[in-house]
Formats: structure tokens, sequence, C-alpha cells
């Protein structure tokens, strides 16, 4: 394979050039939560790992910490042993003394015309405990059982995960958008006798019926052996079912109907070790089946609260809007886990930024007083192409905004500076990933200045490095791999039943010794290119393994792949990611057909089809090529960042070494025409340093 890190870097060439700094306003600074010069100091690697009980004693502990780190037996960290608490007090029962009666949640459906729905701290305590009740008593859960939850964004979904939470059980959560087998694999992972689903929601102006996936999950996850028991449905409105899928008898219950039995009930919160594990959230990796990240309760706690009090800046008066879905990490960490536990109002909207018209995340903000607006690259490239100078026509007046999940274009990252936040808003770009729990790298936003298309230095208490393959720690400037020198409370405990995985995945690359008991000898393996520039400031660059980064959503090509030889005709596909001004990236499929087969429209639409039903619509391809063969090693690899060069019109550089030179120049002609090599520079850097492994 050639190296990552060597086309990463002649990749740089192509990628944004160094910025110059935006400097916070006197008044950012003037109310910010951190703008103590000597947090650098106080957060050195000589004060590691006590600096970190900071964050834990932002949280409300039953029991108090004995020892802050145990790094006895890498790279399985535990964080606060000893220490005992319950994540659903933290983020309710310990606010209602002080403000029962503020927002934790305000609701706002997608239909213009529907009233919000404003859910007080004390009205989010009735309505956790009641949940709670029913998951206890109705379905016989309790603590350390597992709880899928399959549902769009509503304020049902936060409260059916804090009310696990209440009891100990360990939620998974999958994004609503996933496929009903999708979701079934991950019942099956987990080994859930529970779904929590939901009848259906709104999306660009319909209402889509969402439990039609329910009979296909219980299936797929009956199909690898793991039976669900109960199905719980919430309904969108109460009393009306909108689902052509009928209920099954003795397994699917309305919510709404069983909740009644449970009326203010209250169940008092379990108290669990700092180390039980408080969720699971299934990510893309290398391989076709997703990893469940295993998050603790303690340490992930008390890292989400101390980074949303300190990055994200926010105060008790503050109105906080993060556009993520719950169903991915930014929503676990920075929806529902850190604003909670700081008490803070939180705005939910239902459906699509655009929807009617790319207006309305301006009214809203203006509407609702939002202050701190939390978004993806994605989502402002968007609402800039349809509705460039849309902002100006509101006033609305953010005093800090987050961009996460990409990197973001410098050229982007200004609009949103200057025309959504009226250059008075800071921005952070926080680079993090679902493994991490909560930031690694961002700039403090009082303390640092801004950098266009650099994240920033390490967080209080994250060492980043950057390595070559041979483990060689690179100077300034050279890019490579993204590591962290040290364990954090807010990392993942391992992957899932698959301990192996964990380490093999994270570990081991960089491990000089896996007998060492040191945890210096440990660094995270992030699977992120970046450089670091004089400043000290991160420029992440992309994926380094076979993840591509959709959206912002991550998808795995060996789940793509695997999707694609689900039509019985394909016989290899490759699976690349292409530029795309909108999405960042998304995949285009490569398939060969077996001897004999005819390349048809029908096996193209196949394709997608399986794409759509294995995965989910956002795995949909830019296009599905037939080609007559693979290019391929002469050990018989499929060369993927052949096929990514010719989709994103690189030059596919030297191909004289491989078993078919001339299939190359065939596909070339047929995707990008019989004119000249065509070249674009605008491509980001994780594009051509695509892995060759097969
Ligand atoms: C990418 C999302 C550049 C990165 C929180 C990472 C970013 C992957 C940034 C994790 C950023 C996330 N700048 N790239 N600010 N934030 N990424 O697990 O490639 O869905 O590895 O977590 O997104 O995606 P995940």
């Amino acid at each position: 394979m050639s190296s990552a890190t060597e086309l990463t870097e002649a990749q740089i060439a192509v990628h944004w050039k160094e910025e110059e700094y935006f400097y916070p306003s006197k008044e950012f600074i003037a109310q910010a939560n951190l703008t103590d010069p000597d947090v650098e100091r106080k957060f050195s690697l000589d004060n590691f790992p006590q600096c970190f009980d900071a964050y834990a004693e932002l949280l409300t502990w039953y029991k108090k910490w004995d020892k802050t780190l145990d790094s006895s037996n890498p790279p399985f960290w535990k964080w606060f042993v000893g220490g005992q608490l319950n994540a659903s007090y933290n983020c309710i029962d310990r606010h209602l003394a002080t403000h029962k009666g503020k927002a934790a949640f305000i609701f706002v459906p997608e239909p213009e015309n529907e009233p919000l729905l404003i859910i007080t701290y004390q009205e989010l305590y009735a309505r956790v405990n009641e949940v709670a009740a029913l998951l206890r008593d109705f379905c016989g859960l309790k603590t350390g059982d597992r709880v899928t939850i399959h549902m769009p964004l509503v304020v049902e979904l936060p409260i059916t995960m804090l009310a696990c939470a209440r009891l100990g059980v360990t939620h998974s959560v999958v994004f609503g958008g996933f496929s009903g087998v999708a979701c079934g694999q991950r019942i099956a992972d987990s080994g859930s006798h529970v779904l929590v689903s939901m009848d259906s929601y709104y999306r660009n102006g319909q209402i889509i019926d969402h439990k039609e996936k329910v009979d296909v999950a219980v299936d797929s996850a009956g199909q690898e052996g793991q039976k669900v028991e109960k199905v719980l449905v919430w309904r969108r409105y109460p009393g009306q079912y909108h689902s052509q899928t009928p209920m099954v008898e003795g397994r699917d219950f309305f919510m709404d109907d069983v909740l009644k039995q449970y009326a203010n009930r209250t169940v008092e919160p379990v108290a669990v070790e700092a180390t039980h594990p408080l969720f699971l959230m299934y990510t893309s990796g290398t391989t076709a089946k997703p990893k469940g990240c295993q998050h603790s309760t303690g340490g992930y706690l008390a890292y989400v609260a101390g980074t949303s009090k300190y990055i994200l800046d926010i105060h008790q008066n503050d109105i906080y809007w993060c556009m993520a879905d719950i169903g991915w990490i930014t929503g676990h960490s920075y929806i529902v886990y850190g604003p909670l536990a700081l008490g803070t109002t939180n705005v939910l909207y239902e459906g699509v930024p655009t929807f009617p018209d790319a207006g309305r995340p301006w009214r809203i903000a203006q509407r609702l007083g939002v202050n701190v607006f939390h978004t993806a690259p994605t989502a402002i490239r968007m609402l800039r192409k349809v509705g460039p100078d849309e902002p100006r026509k509101y006033n609305h007046h953010f005093k800090l905004m987050v961009t996460v999940g990409e990197p973001i274009e410098p050229e982007v990252w200004r609009w949103y500076y200057d025309v959504v936040g009226k250059k008075e808003a800071v921005i952070v770009d926080t680079w993090w990933q679902t493994e991490t729990g909560g930031f690694l790298c961002s700039t403090i936003p009082a303390l640092k200045p801004m950098k266009p298309g650099s994240a920033g230095p390490g967080m209080p208490g994250i060492h980043p490095v950057i390595y070559d393959e041979e483990r060689n720690e690179l100077p300034p400037g050279r890019a490579g791999n993204i590591c962290i020198r040290n364990p954090w409370p807010g990392i993942f405990q391992t992957i899932w039943r698959d301990p192996d995985r964990f380490v093999k995945t994270y570990y081991a690359k960089y491990c000089k010794d896996p007998k060492s008991k040191d945890w210096h000898d440990w660094p995270y393996f992030a699977g992120d290119g970046a450089v670091c520039a004089k400043d000290g400031y991160f420029r992440i660059l992309g994926r380094v393994d076979d993840v591509i980064n959709v959206a912002g959503h991550r998808l795995g090509t060996k789940e793509l792949e695997s999707a694609c030889l689900m039509v019985p005709e394909i016989a290899e596909a490759a699976v690349v990611p292409v530029a795309d001004d909108a999405r960042g990236r998304v995949p285009e499929v490569y398939i060969a057909l077996k001897p004999g087969i005819a390349p048809s429209e029908t096996i193209e639409k196949a394709v997608v089809y399986e794409l759509e039903k294995l995965i989910g619509k956002i795995a949909r391809p830019k296009s599905v090529r037939i080609v007559p063969d693979m290019p391929k090693t002469r050990s018989g690899k499929i060369m993927r960042r052949v096929l990514a060069a010719i989709s994103n019109k690189l030059p596919v550089g030297d191909v004289t070494t491989l078993a078919n030179p001339e299939v190359v120049e065939q596909i070339r002609v047929m995707v990008q025409g019989a004119g000249p090599v065509e070249t674009t520079t605008e491509v980001a850097a994780d594009i051509a340093k695509f892995g060759d492994e097969s």
C-alpha cells in the first residue's frame, strides 16, 4: 500500500492555504466562561490526569471517585474509578431546585403553522420518570440491559434516552434515516430485546412513515438470532396513527396508550459506577460490520459537560440550538448530555433546514432568541447555496457558532462568519469523533483567535501529535496521522463485544510495546490525516481509512461494497468518494459483472435499491458505473485509489505495474469522456490518498 502520509503531502498543494486570524470581540471575552490564560499549564501533561477532576466536579456524585484515572490495563482506561452517579439525575433532577420552570427543550415542528412545544425541566422530570417506570415495569428492563432506539428528531427521543439512563439501561440510538436492515443489525449486535420507534415524522413538508422500518428491523435482528420482544411506538400525534404497517399484536405497543398506566409515577435514579456504559453508538469503520462504541457514564458526562461549558460557552440565560440529529454523536454529546448537564435551554427542530425556504433557521433563531448556534459545513453550504442573502433579512444575533463534522472551506467559513454571524459571533471549528465522546481540537473561544479552515489546537488536556507511518513525530507543516498522546475522560471504553478490534483499530498501529502498562506508550490513532501549523493549529485533511464522510456522516466503503454485492449479477464492487459542492463527499460505485452478464440499467438500479435498503438514503451513490474489469495489482487487489482519481478528475499516476493497466484508460474514457485528461485542483486532500487494499 502506498503510504497514506506521502499522498496526503502531495495533496496539500491543492488543499486550501493558510489563512489570517480573526479575533473574538471584547464583549464576547467579557462574558466568556473560560478566560484563564493559565489554562494550558493547568491542563498540561504535568498535571495529568488530575486536571480533569475539574470537569468531574461539574457533576453531582452520589459517591466521589477514589481515583481519577486507572490506566493499569491499557488501552482500557477507567476514569473516576469508585465514583457513583446517575446521568438522568445530573441532567434533570439537580436543576429542579433552582430552575424547574426553565425550558429544557423548545421543540419546533417542521410545519410552520404547528405550535412550539416547550418542555420545562419540571415537565422533563415528569415525563422521563413515567417512561422510566414503563421501561422498568412494563418491559422488565434493568441496569445493564440494552435498548435500541430508532427514532426521528423529536423530544420523545431524549426523553427515552434519559429514561434509560435513569435505570442504568444502556441505550443504543440508531439514526432515524438508517434503514430497517441497518437498525436490525445494530439490535442484534447490542443484544436488545426492546426496540423503541415512532410512527411518523415530518421531512420536507411530507409526513414520513417511520414505523414501516420496524418489521424489517425485527426480522433482520431475528435472522441474526436476536429476538425483539417488545416494540414501543411513539406517535407524532398521540391517538392518531400515521403508518401503513399494522401493529403486531402482543409485540407492538403505542407509548401514549401504555404511558397512561404510569401517569405521575416516579423512579429513583439508579446510582451506577462511573465506568457503567451509558450508551452505545454504532459507527462505520474499515470492515462491513459497524462498531458499537461503548461510552461510560462518569468520564463521558464529565467531558461533555466541561466542553459544553468552556468551548460552547453556554451560560444559564443562553438559548442554544444544535441542528444535528440526536441519532449521531453530536446530538448525544452536544444536545442531550452536555447541555442538559449544565441546565441549558435547547432548541430542537424536527425538519429540514431549508423547509419551506432557506430563511427558516434564521426565523427560528430570531423568534426564539437563539444565541449559540451549532451546525455542520454541509448545512452551511446548502443554506449558502439556496439563500445566500437570507440571514441578512433577520434580526438574529449569535455570540458563538460551531462547525463540526467535516473540514470547512475557508470561503464557506467566511460566509458563516460574515453573513450568518454578522461578524459578531465567535466560531469554533470542533474536530472530534463518535469514539472520542467530545471535542479534541478547537480554539478556546475567548482565548485563541480563529483561523478559517483549521480546527485549532488540542483542547485543554488533549495533546495531539502528528506521526508518519513509521511512528516518527512530524514537525509543523508536515502532514501525517493525527494521534492523541494521552487518554481523556470522554474516550470510548471499547467496541461492544469486540475488545480485540478496539485495540487493533485504534491503538495497535502506534503502540511500541503491546505489553506496556504505561499510558504514554498508547497514543490514540484517530484515522484522520492532519497537519499542524507553526502556531499549533491543526488542519484536518480527512479520513485515512476506508471511511467516506458524506455530508458529515460516516459511511464505510466496505459496508457499501458488501451491500452492492447483494445484487446477484455483480462479481466485484469498489466504492470511492467523489468531491461534491454541497455534501462534501458522495460515494461513487464501480462494479464488475459476473462472466456472461450484460450491463443494464436494471442492474444499476438494483445497486441503488440495495444501498438504500441495507443502509439508508444517505448511502445513495452519485452514480453506478459498470466497468469491464477493476484495475488490480498483480496480487489481485482492487486499486481504489486509481478509481478515486478518475472519479475526481485527478491524474491516475503510474499504473504500469498493475495487472491490467489498459483497463484504466478504458474506465477513464468512460467516466471523463474521450478528451485529454482533465484535472481539477479544488479537490480536498483525502480523496487521492484512498487506500489500495482490497
Ligand atoms: C471528520 C462527528 C474536519 C473527521 C463529530 C472525523 C472533521 C470524522 C471535523 C468523525 C472538523 C469531524 N474538521 N473534519 N471540525 N469534525 N470531522 O464519528 O474525519 O461522525 O474522523 O463524529 O468526521 O465523524 P463522526
